[in-house]
């Protein structure tokens, strides 16, 4: 299998114990995921960069932990219990449930952006759409809420409804004000939050694409309303190319373009510096955490798709095995969400202009939100190989998302003292990287093993070893080897886990 389809990588991930459907010995429940032992390390791993990159490594920006259930007020206010809706087409004969856009894209293969219920109930009718399954008529479509209920307390009243949070941003909007007294932010600045998010979705479907229960890693970088073009940090990026999509391209069925950030703003294409910044940055993320360029590109959403919330949104899509979708949304929020908040709860969230001496709402020039689940399908579909000369999958995942970064093996396993001498190094490792010791099958086999879960340095145990303390290092993606003393290992493989190649870190054997 060279180029995996969505199942082939479902079915890679529940093998290899990155991802099992959830509660599996029940038949499962779609939408639901749970993570295997090396999933969860992956997805930390994950978590953990964009924390790194886009909160611990800077000045401007800090986090916060928001609950999951909190007052239901929150979601009134944001316009999620009005508008956080799906098209619903009911099947009245068989009871079958479909959203009303995918059925249409599946059936017709059009693009389906932004459809409104009249027009998805006309395209129906004109095309004669039936139910998938049992071929009766449909009926007239519904709105379909997306939010997940729940009861706060022991007595179920009508106050006692709360939702499960659909997205984190919200409760870093009604945090807003503690958050910038007590870290004392200034203008500029974002917040940002890692967690749990939740959407009763009609039709959960390409594996961890789509999911009930998924992470959200989301950003609102807030500014001042007069100075939403001033980004001090714009040369920094300004020659980063990324393939774009505009809506005038999409209109006139033309091919996304290169572009550089430079180029994005002098056409006008992007509209504000700081918007046009964060796109940059986050696409710069991933390709610096090895995912592949070609496969990224930004998609500027057509009006009539925009969010209740977004005056500008641009999407960065990847190219999915089943096509560009969606991957991370970036939309300028305006001053939307803290004014809707600011309305409801009867609380002043605005912040003091000490040079104009006025009172100003900040505006969310970029909300960049990223699903951590598709993030890491990204990252498995562009590090997955297979490899003809060696017969197997090897993941060429970057050393900083590799869920084991070394593995340490007897050379043959029936002789203790090299088992011994394994496990002394096995001990040693594990004080700094996660570490396998692997004593089972023929050390071919244990290579591929290592292979196909990513690990960067596989550390074979010899005879020699037992003479002059050396062992032998092999890279995942060269498979060259080289000999080092046992009190080097350590230090030779964090060069190579900054990418460092081995034959300049001793001389190549075998
Ligand atoms: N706060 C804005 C927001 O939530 P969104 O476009 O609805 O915007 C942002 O979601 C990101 O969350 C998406 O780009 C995607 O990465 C992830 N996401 C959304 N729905 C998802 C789902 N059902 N399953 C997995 N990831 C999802």
């Amino acid at each position: 299998m060279e180029k995996p389809t969505i199942d082939d990588m479902a079915v890679f991930c529940k093998r290899k114990g990155f991802v099992y459907p959830s509660a599996e010995i029940y038949g499962g429940v779609a939408g639901f995921y749970d993570f295997g032992h090396l999933g969860v390390e992956l997805k930390n791993n994950i978590k953990n960069e964009w924390w790194n990159s886009f909160v611990r490594q800077r000045d401007d920006v800090v986090g916060i932990d928001g609950s999951i259930i909190t007052s239901p007020k929150v979601w009134k206010a944001s316009g999620h219990v009005e508008g956080f809706t799906d098209v619903l087409l009911d099947c009245k004969k068989c009871g079958m449930r479909y959203r009303g856009d995918h059925l249409i894209e599946d059936r017709l293969k059009i693009d389906t952006a932004g459809m409104s219920m009249d027009e998805i109930s006309k395209v129906v009718k004109k095309h004669n759409i039936k139910c998938p399954k049992c071929s009766s008529h449909l009926e007239e479509p519904k709105k379909f809420n997306l939010m997940f209920s729940a009861n706060i307390g022991p007595i179920v009243t009508d106050s006692s409804l709360s939702y499960l949070r659909p997205e984190t941003a919200q409760l870093i909007f009604t945090n807003f004000r503690l958050v910038q007294e007590n870290a004392r932010m200034k203008l500029p600045f974002g917040i940002a939050q890692i967690g749990k998010a939740f959407r009763n979705e009609i039709s959960p479907r390409d594996f961890l694409f789509r999911m009930r229960e998924f992470e959200q890693m989301e950003l609102e970088y807030f500014v001042h309303p007069d100075k939403t073009d001033d980004c001090s940090y714009i040369d920094e990026i300004k020659d980063c190319e990324m393939n774009v999509y505009t809506e005038e391209m999409q209109k006139n069925s033309k091919k996304m373009q290169k572009f550089s950030v430079k180029e994005l703003l002098e056409k006008k294409i992007i509209k504000s510096k700081w918007h046009a910044y964060w796109l940059a940055l986050m696409h710069k993320w991933f390709v610096g955490l090895g995912a592949k360029p070609d496969n990224f590109r930004l998609r500027q959403h057509m009006k009539e798709e925009l969010s209740h919330y977004a005056s500008e949104t641009w999407d960065m899509e990847y190219n999915f095995p089943f096509g560009w979708k969606e991957l991370q949304g970036l939309a300028n929020r305006t001053d939307f969400d803290l004014k809707r908040h600011m309305e409801h709860s009867k609380t002043d969230l605005s912040l003091f202009d000490e040079e104009a001496k006025k009172k100003i709402i900040p505006h969310v020039i970029c909300e960049p939100s990223q699903g951590v689940e598709r993030a890491f399908l990204v990252f498995m579909f562009d590090a997955y190989n297979f490899d003809k000369e060696r017969g197997n999958v090897v993941l060429k995942l970057h050393p900083k998302l590799a869920p084991v970064k070394a593995a340490v093996f007897p050379l043959v396993s029936n002789k203790p003292e090299l088992v011994n001498k394994a496990k002394e190094i096995h001990n040693e490792l594990k004080k700094e990287f996660t570490c396998q010791l692997d004593l089972s099958g023929s050390i071919g086999r244990r290579y591929a093993r290592a292979d196909e879960i990513g690990i960067i340095a596989c550390i074979t145990v010899d005879f020699e070893t037992l003479q002059d303390n050396s062992v032998t290092i092999r890279s995942r993606d060269t498979t060259e080897q080289i000999r080092v003393r046992i009190s080097e290992l350590k230090e030779t493989i964090k060069r190579m886990m900054e990418g460092k190649e081995l034959k300049g870190l001793g001389k190549i054997v075998g």
